[in-house]
């Protein structure tokens, strides 16, 4: 781990020459700020697994639906500053959309069937707009090793693909997902969520523990896990959609009839105006 202060760039070229001369290996931290725990928690393991880390912080206008929160997405530069300096950060790199996405820019990576399932029924474009930042930020930086939360599992399997698929040359390392003390996973949006709302929230948690457990005893049927999960979510009346409950293979995410290799169980939910989700692996 390298002592020196943090430093803070906002231009690519910048960041690109920076990265070049820090020592070896490197390990990126791709955040949108709003940091909590969940990304601290991404930043120490790339603390004890490299000798720089780099994080950046960028609020990725493409990867927002027109209907979606990017105008409202809250934002706290100081504090995310001085909390990734706490942890020893060497690097944040914290352009301005339009050193990302400059006058013309319109070369995009679509992640295919992968990035069309779950999240990526819901919010058309999404994977598109993450796959699409997440290789230039890896271009721009040049991490030997990059770090993603089990949080957004999707994400993961999307980003894990197109670092295989494009040969990128950066080890993608997922993360365990760091939840609150009753089973609710970290994620800046549950700032959106009223006291009731945060009281109700872990009720995903414990869906995708019923079908956790009930796999864990045996079961296979991958329709009975999902059955058990949606139970749980559908005896909470404030729970106003449950968007999906999924069994899936864990690295293509096509839905299992019967669980025999790695999986995940994942679901997505709405309470009030904020989109929860969550996932469990089974393996
Ligand atoms: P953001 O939501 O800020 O999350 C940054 C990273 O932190 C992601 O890899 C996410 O999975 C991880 N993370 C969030 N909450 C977590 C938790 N409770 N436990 C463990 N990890 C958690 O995900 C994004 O930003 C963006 O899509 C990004 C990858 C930066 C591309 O714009």
């Amino acid at each position: 781990m390298t002592t020196a202060k943090m430093i803070v760039l906002t231009t690519n070229n910048d960041t690109t020459s920076f990265a070049h001369r820090c020592t070896r290996p490197l390990g990126l931290v791709p955040t949108m700020g709003a940091l909590h725990d969940g990304h601290l928690a991404l930043v120490r393991q790339a603390a004890a697994e490299n000798k720089t880390v780099a994080a950046s912080i960028f609020v990725n206008p493409t990867q927002f639906g027109p209907q979606e929160d990017l105008a409202t997405y809250p934002r706290d530069m100081e504090r995310d500053l001085a909390l990734l300096e706490a942890e020893g950060v060497g690097l944040v790199y914290a352009p301005s959309p339009e050193e990302v996405y400059p006058p013309g820019f319109d070369t995009w990576i679509d992640p295919g069937a992968l990035g069309e399932r779950l999240e990526g029924a819901a919010r058309p474009g999404h994977f598109r707009g993450v796959a699409t930042v997440v290789a230039k930020l890896l271009n721009v930086i040049g991490p030997d090793r990059a770090y993603f939360g089990q949080k957004d599992g999707q994400q993961l399997a999307v980003i894990r693909r197109l670092g295989r698929d494009l040969n990128l040359g950066v080890e993608i390392v997922g993360v365990p997902t760091v939840r609150d003390h009753d089973g609710l996973a970290l994620s800046s949006r549950n700032a959106y969520l009223s006291s009731e709302q945060r009281m109700v929230a872990p009720v995903i948690y414990r869906a995708l523990l019923a079908a956790k457990e009930l796999w864990d005893s045996g079961q296979c049927d991958a329709g009975k896990l999902r059955d058990a999960a949606r139970s749980v979510m559908e005896a909470e009346p404030l729970l106003e959609e449950i968007a999906y409950v999924s069994v899936a293979d864990a690295s293509t995410l096509k839905e299992l009839d019967w669980v025999e290799g790695p999986a995940m169980v994942s679901t997505a939910a709405r309470l009030g105006k904020t989109r929860l989700i969550d996932n469990l692996l089974l393996e």
